[in-house]
């Protein structure tokens, strides 16, 4: 199961991205938001983030007008490894090595069919794990040290 959520800066482009998956087959659910009415980014990234430290989701896809303060929001929940990203390399090297269970892109910034390859990349590849793996466990031993 998929997260995924915007504020209003992002809405339009999750809108897009929840067609994409619906065309693939893929489930989701949708913490909003529902229309274009202002929110904050940082109250979508919590309910996102939450559903998948809770094991109820996978992966998250985060949209807000850039992409990074959303990204920002979601790495200061324990657990999530949140990446902004707005090109195909950085979307398969964040599953490759990071381990990267959210992807957060702008929706002022990244076209649709971009942002549809963009999710394709990061849904679609496994992290490779190997030496990988220390340098998460050096990423968590930090957030447990907070
Ligand atoms: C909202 O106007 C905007 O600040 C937000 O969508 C995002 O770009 C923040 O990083």
């Amino acid at each position: 199961m998929i997260v995924i959520g915007s504020d209003h800066g992002g809405f339009a482009l999750k809108e897009e991205i929840k067609k994409h998956l619906e065309e693939r087959g893929l489930a989701y659910t949708d913490v909003g938001c529902h229309d274009t009415n202002s929110v904050d980014y940082p109250d979508i990234a919590k309910e996102a983030c939450e559903k998948i430290v809770r094991g109820e989701c996978d992966k998250g896809l985060l949209f807000c007008g850039t992409g990074v303060g959303i990204s920002i929001a979601a790495n200061k929940v324990k657990g999530i490894r949140a990446c902004c990203c707005s090109d195909a390399f950085s979307a398969k090297y964040t599953r490759l090595h990071n381990d990267a269970n959210v992807l957060c892109m702008g929706g002022r910034i990244v076209s649709a069919g971009l942002a549809e390859m963009i999710v394709d990349l990061f849904l679609d590849t496994e992290f490779e794990g190997g030496r990988h793996q220390r340098r998460i466990d050096k990423i968590t031993a930090i957030e447990n040290e907070q």
